[in-house]
């Protein structure tokens, strides 16, 4: 006789969503066991938010996210908001602060969080298994089969959890894609999203040459645009708009960036001529952008000792374009190794807005990142792990 252990729910993956499913459910009885093929709980928590957890935002809403149908989100974040993660974080006494545009980060560690969720686990006697490989999932007459390198395991419900591709070297996998493609269900193509761009090679030395410089710039592809800090780095570009931009951005495709956005360079450049004829331009540009670009943009276009008094209107066209419109050609993304979500992923049409679980699989639900619903940067990803466990936790 095979030895098998029951419970009534298997959450496969115990990051931000697998642990926020587990509380919910074993809040309303359930016996919850979390299975996780790594050594400790939730590591990408542990490290987000450069160790202070950019935990949720005041302003997360439907459009902060990209998935295939923007409206299925709605239901979960609405059933548990950023306001209702925020007051959990309080009972807790986590102290947190906002750092800029609703973003809500931990004072003191990332691993305040992670605590914080085992804690409210254990309140609720969910288990969490460890170091634990997981081999299959079969559905059998009354639930689901999972067979673990502990041994084998049923129950009535199993919730999918197991995250995106992004950051291989911390546990992540395909698992929760070839889950689903196993029992039928269509997945959006997983790519990489909030990732650095990389040089094409004919700017590489001249732009790598730049690294370490940063400012505020406007991202855009078609209507969608971000206003935020962007660094020049050795092999790309990188910074919030940069990465929030990547998301949206498609091979063959260039990025526009506005370089100095709260300024009008063409304005500027022929009132400092009156001022200040005598001035080179780039002293003048490094009054609006960082010295080292506004070297680089004279060098580019030529002028590197032309006075402001000698400046034609089509030097003057040809800066104000270099700046403000600014076609940003990417040789491509720094792929799944330092991509912070992956977009794409269990299409949504599969399943309930309201419980997550898959319309054609009873008793089988995808939760968090691993689903076809991806978000902005800052903090929107987590609330959209706490929301989708939450709602699936409810229902299992
Ligand atoms: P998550 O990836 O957290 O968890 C999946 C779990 O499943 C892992 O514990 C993994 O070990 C386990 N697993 C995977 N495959 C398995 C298998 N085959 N068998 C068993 N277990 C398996 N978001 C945000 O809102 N604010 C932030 O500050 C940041 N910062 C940030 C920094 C960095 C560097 C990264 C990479 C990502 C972020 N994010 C973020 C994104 C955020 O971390 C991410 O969206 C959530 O962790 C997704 O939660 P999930 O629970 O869905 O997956």
């Amino acid at each position: 006789m095979r030895n098998i252990t029951n419970y009534d729910v298997l959450i496969l993956g115990g990051g931000a969503a697998g642990l926020m499913c587990a509380i919910e459910a074993g809040k309303r009885g359930r016996r919850v066991l979390v299975i996780d093929h790594a050594k400790k709980p939730a590591e990408k928590i542990r490290i987000s938010g450069g160790g202070r957890c950019n935990f949720t935002n005041l302003h997360c809403g439907p459009g902060n996210f990209l998935s295939q149908n923007p409206h299925f989100c709605k239901s979960a974040l609405s059933n548990y908001t950023s306001a209702d993660f925020i007051e959990l974080v309080r009972r807790h006494q986590i102290p947190f602060h906002e750092k800029t545009l609703g973003q809500l980060f931990c004072d003191t560690s990332a691993k305040d969080i992670i605590k914080m969720l085992l804690v409210e686990m254990a309140a609720v006697k969910a288990e969490l298994w460890l170091e634990t490989n997981i081999s299959q999932v079969t559905k059998i007459d009354d639930g689901f089969r999972v067979e673990t390198s502990k041994g084998s395991l049923e129950a009535q419900s199993v919730v999918v959890a197991t995250g995106g591709k992004s950051i291989p070297k911390m546990g992540a996998t395909g698992f929760g894609y070839d889950i689903a493609a196993q029992f039928g269900l269509a997945v959006i193509e997983p790519r990489p999203a909030l990732v650095p761009f990389t040089y094409t090679s004919d700017i590489a030395e001249t732009w790598g040459q730049m690294s370490g410089v940063a400012m505020d710039v406007r991202t855009s592809i078609a209507k969608t645009r971000f206003e935020e800090a962007m660094l020049i780095t050795h092999r790309g570009l990188s910074g919030p708009a940069i990465l929030q931009i990547s998301s949206y951005w498609r091979e063959g495709n260039a990025v526009e960036i506005n370089m100095a956005p709260n300024h009008e360079i063409g304005i500027e450049l022929a009132g400092a001529r009156h001022e200040r004829p005598k001035a080179t331009v780039a002293t003048v540009l490094s009054d609006f952008l960082p010295k080292r670009f506004a070297q680089h943009i004279a060098e580019h276009l030529n002028i590197s000792e032309l006075k402001l008094a000698d400046m034609s209107k089509k030097t003057i066209q040809l800066c104000e374009d270099y700046i403000h419109k600014h076609s940003f050609m990417p040789g491509g993304t720094e792929g799944y190794r330092t991509a912070e979500v992956t977009l794409g992923g269990v299409s949504t049409s599969e399943l309930s807005q309201k419980t997550m679980e898959a319309k054609s699989v009873p008793g089988l639900f995808f939760i968090g990142e691993v689903v076809d619903v991806t978000g902005h940067l800052g903090g929107h990803n987590f609330q959209w792990a706490w929301s989708s466990g939450v709602a699936a936790g409810q229902a299992v």
